[in-house]
């Protein structure tokens, strides 16, 4: 199959995205960009047409997509029972951020909730987001538009790196805003809890809500402890060299990167250093990358994934990272990284 690619990066070419909401509505694929990070959609009420996303990414077959709105009205249709907290959030956070799980009606296929009676469902914040859901017939499914085991997509080129051939079309709209998923809040069960963190964080939902709690198989590595969002018990972004952290005062975990790199090199490794503009310079050895500026905490998580990408394309045997406990976005970015580190983290004193 061939893959067109639509630059939208300028804005809406009508003419194309008519053509986005053709694909979807016959059954195709179409990558898109999101505030978040680029989705892979398809027509969500399609149960051949969602299997097609699983065949595409090589995604697991019990791992639920999310649902993509362009209005709240749409959610009568999908969803059996709107609570109050449904509205409250999606007053405050959309379109934006945040996915909601709420019991589904029988026009949702199983096909597209992995089998469950739940399903996701979001309203992205983004201009060709919104309009290609709606080209599209108003309910779009999508995950993140990576091969399963990559690091979602933040631009374009990270798509068709993965999916180029596999999908029908891909529409460019630049470099992505925040470079997370969304973060995940269950609505079904007695009290709301936070099954994936992401840029709306505890905090801005507790204002809203109280207290709501994260899923605890998200906060220690324990087998016994199944997370509630299937897609979060898999090791989605496992970097070829692997990964470890290093937390702890700010000169300590400089002196601790420069130790394990030096050690890396003389037994005959390439070590890869993930930095901050406010560190790069401290790093005399190996291959230093700044992920972005401490002072600016969404420039981290912006290029988080993309930086991983790059290490993967490099000769590099290990690779070290400093923390990011950033004020708003700390959970979510760690989260990540301590999933792709497949939970090596030192404490440097
Ligand atoms: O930001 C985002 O959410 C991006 C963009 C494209 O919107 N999408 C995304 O999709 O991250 P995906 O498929 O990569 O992650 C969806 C997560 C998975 O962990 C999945 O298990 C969980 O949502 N999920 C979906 N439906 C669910 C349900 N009914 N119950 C529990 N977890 C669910
Ligand atoms: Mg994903």
């Amino acid at each position: 199959m061939e893959t067109r690619m639509a630059d939208m990066t300028r804005g809406i070419d009508e003419e194309e995205m008519a053509r986005a909401g053709e694909i979807l509505k016959r059954g195709g694929l179409v990558a898109f960009p999101t505030e978040t990070v680029y989705g892979l959609g398809a027509n969500a009420l399609d149960e051949a047409a969602a299997a097609r996303i699983y065949a595409a990414k090589g995604r697991p077959s019990d791992n639920p997509l999310i649902v993509h709105i362009c209005e709240f009205s749409a959610l009568d249709r999908i969803v059996r029972e709107i609570p109050p907290e449904a509205k409250k959030l999606a007053e405050a956070f959309w379109p934006g951020p945040l996915t909601m799980i709420f019991p589904k009606t029988d026009l949702v296929p199983y096909g597209t909730t992995g089998g469950l009676d739940t399903v996701a469902v979001r309203m992205p914040n983004h201009p060709l987001a919104l309009a290609m859901i709606r080209a599209g017939g108003g309910y779009i499914a999508a995950p993140s538009a990576n091969t399963s085991g990559r690091p979602s997509p933040t631009r374009a080129s990270h798509v068709a790196d993965d999916l180029n051939g596999k999908i029908d079309m891909i529409i460019d709209g630049g470099d992505v805003g925040i470079g997370l998923e969304s973060t995940i809040v269950d609505l079904t069960g007695d009290v709301p809890a936070i099954l994936r963190p992401g840029y709306i964080n505890q905090q801005m939902l507790e204002a809203l809500l109280g207290a709501v709690p994260i899923d605890p198989a998200l906060l220690k590595e324990d087998p016994n402890l199944r997370p509630k969002a299937p897609g979060m018990k898999y090791r989605h972004y496992a970097p070829k060299a692997g990964l470890t952290i290093v937390e702890g005062r700010p000169e300590a975990v400089r002196r601790r990167i420069n130790e394990l790199a030096a050690e890396e090199e003389r037994t005959g490794g390439r070590a890869g250093i993930i930095a901050t503009d406010e560190s790069v310079s401290a790093y005399p050895l190996g291959i230093v990358k700044s992920v972005g500026t401490r002072t600016d905490e969404i420039t981290i998580s912006a290029h988080l994934y993309g930086i991983l990408r790059e290490f993967d394309e490099l000769e590099v045997t290990r690779i070290y990272s400093e923390a990011f406990e950033t004020p708003q976005l700390g959970q979510a970015i760690m989260n990540r990284l301590i999933k792709a580190a497949g939970h090596q983290i030192i404490r440097a004193e």
